[in-house]
């Protein structure tokens, strides 16, 4: 399909105005959306997460506690991209279960922050790792340094699973550079994790009670790796300090609402 030529300046992003017998050259007003189209097309949003918005975000009908905390949740990152960048703390950390729709509103909420005119990058964790080795891999002949240098000077980034895999002691050396060095220049960060932390309220989770005929059989408490534990003290402590941290509602996973709502 053809690319549609603004009229008023044929695609240039300037149109000729006459003022007092004067003419002169003013910028066209389709050059905001133009910028933020092609702000949202660098930003790497995957194709899994192309209609992940706020209106796309919906919150179960019930009346339960976790619907209700679903839905401040939502208001609350909305809220957040659109005070953005005038905040306190210029971050945003969501922590949850699998599934219950952190890079969703993660997503939304940068894609709303990029429709202001910002520009802002999508890495997923992994990702941003192996390009980050394979760029300091001498072996690789690779010169993707660049993943690094853009994590770091990106004007708003967002890490999606943050800690989801543990990474060799030179990486978590990387990972809290790029960190620091972010909260050092206030530049925002944007992530999302299912990893517990205790200050989230995410200390130890039980595994489920399980029935055994008539007895009810309580497993011990199963420690899970924390997102300390993964990404190191100094990284996750600046991470806090920069962020406003999101707590998802142990809601269940929404694939799986979706497949048994009615
Ligand atoms: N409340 C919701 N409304 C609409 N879609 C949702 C909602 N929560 C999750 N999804 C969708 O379900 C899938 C999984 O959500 P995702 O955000 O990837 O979860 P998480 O990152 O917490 O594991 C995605 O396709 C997402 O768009
Ligand atoms: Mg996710
Ligand atoms: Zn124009």
């Amino acid at each position: 399909m053809a690319e549609q030529v603004c009229p008023h300046c044929n695609g240039t992003g300037w149109k000729i105005v006459e003022r007092e017998g004067v003419s002169g050259a003013e910028r066209c007003e389709c050059t905001r959306e133009m910028r933020s189209e092609k702000l949202l097309e660098l930003a790497g949003i995957p194709a899994r997460y192309e209609k992940a918005t706020f209106t796309s975000f919906e919150c179960p009908k019930d009346n339960d506690m976790a619907a209700r905390e679903l839905f401040a949740i939502r208001q609350n990152v909305l809220d957040f991209a659109h005070k953005f960048p005038v905040l306190d703390k210029p971050g945003l950390l969501l922590i949850g279960d699998n599934g219950t729709g952190k890079t969703h509103l993660a997503v939304a909420a940068l894609r709303r922050i990029i429709e202001k005119g910002f520009a802002g990058v999508f890495f997923d964790y992994q990702n941003l790792i192996d390009r980050i080795r394979s760029g300091f891999d001498p072996t690789s002949g690779s010169s993707d340094r660049e993943a690094y240098r853009i994590a770091i000077d990106a004007e708003v980034l967002l890490i999606d699973d943050l800690g989801s895999h543990r990474v060799l002691e030179w990486i978590e050396d990387v990972v809290t550079s790029i960190i620091t060095q972010r909260y050092n220049h206030r530049r925002p960060l944007i992530a999302t994790t299912n990893l517990p932390d205790p200050d989230a309220g995410y200390g130890i989770k039980k595994k489920q009670r399980q029935s055994v005929g008539d007895q009810r059989l309580d497993s011990p408490p199963e420690y899970r790796r924390t997102l300390a534990d993964q990404i190191g003290m100094r990284a996750r402590s600046r991470l806090f300090e920069m962020c406003n941290v999101v707590k998802m509602p142990l809601v269940q996973d929404y694939r799986l609402r979706k497949t048994t709502a009615q």
